[in-house]
């Protein structure tokens, strides 16, 4: 089995679809949920399929050793975030190259960054009047939402949607793209393995 790590701080709606995706899945398996908050729900998710959880604090993340030894003591080979709002760590790109996968809740390269996460980024979205907005995964390297896009979907935005309209519309899509962009990514890993 290929093991996945997703990494969520929130409710964990996308962590779940994935979950489900992949469930009886052939070579791919959701092996933990690391979540930085021990109230998220994404926790109780995690819980109700019977998935290893762990809550990390902000020193344990970001010292090196101890945080890559429970990843290599769970042989996670892909690392998911969704909707996990820490910055990464260079070492844990470095160990996980083109291995760390995200989803942005817009088209990127626009409305990304510091600071454009969840309503932000919807608000945004709303003010500049665009005209459509949809999910983007991309991998992930030191810099917020820079790393090169594997997937986009895109949906119109109509005059009268509102800011959580668009976030509803960008959610519906998120739950469709992103479990299959993580199976995708999965089988690049497992292909590689298989080239070496
Ligand atoms: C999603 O909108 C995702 O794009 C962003 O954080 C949100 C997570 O939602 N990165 P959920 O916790 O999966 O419901």
């Amino acid at each position: 089995m290929l093991n996945i790590a997703i990494f969520a701080s929130g409710g964990g709606s996308n962590a779940e679809a994935i979950i489900n995706h992949l469930k009886n899945h052939e070579y791919l398996s959701v092996r933990l949920i690391v979540s930085n908050r021990k109230n998220a729900g994404v926790l109780n998710r995690a819980k109700k399929h019977g998935i290893e959880t762990l809550v990390i604090d902000r020193e344990e993340f970001y010292k090196n050793k101890d945080f890559t030894i429970k990843l290599a003591t769970a042989q996670i080979e892909l690392i998911v975030l969704a909707g996990f709002l820490w910055l990464i760590p260079p070492f844990l790109v470095e160990a996980f190259p083109k291995k760390i996968i995200n989803i942005h809740p817009a088209l990127l390269p626009k409305y990304g960054g510091k600071g454009m996460y969840g309503y932000h980024v919807h608000q945004a979205v709303f003010d500049n009047k665009e005209k459509e907005s949809g999910p983007t995964v991309h991998y992930v390297n030191e810099v917020y939402d820079e790393g090169n896009i594997i997937l986009q979907a895109r949906c119109q935005l109509l005059p009268t949607d509102q800011p959580e309209d668009i976030a509803a519309k960008v959610l519906r899509l998120e739950h469709q793209i992103y479990p299959v962009a993580v199976e995708i990514v999965g089988r690049f890993i497992r292909e590689g393995k298989k080239n070496y």
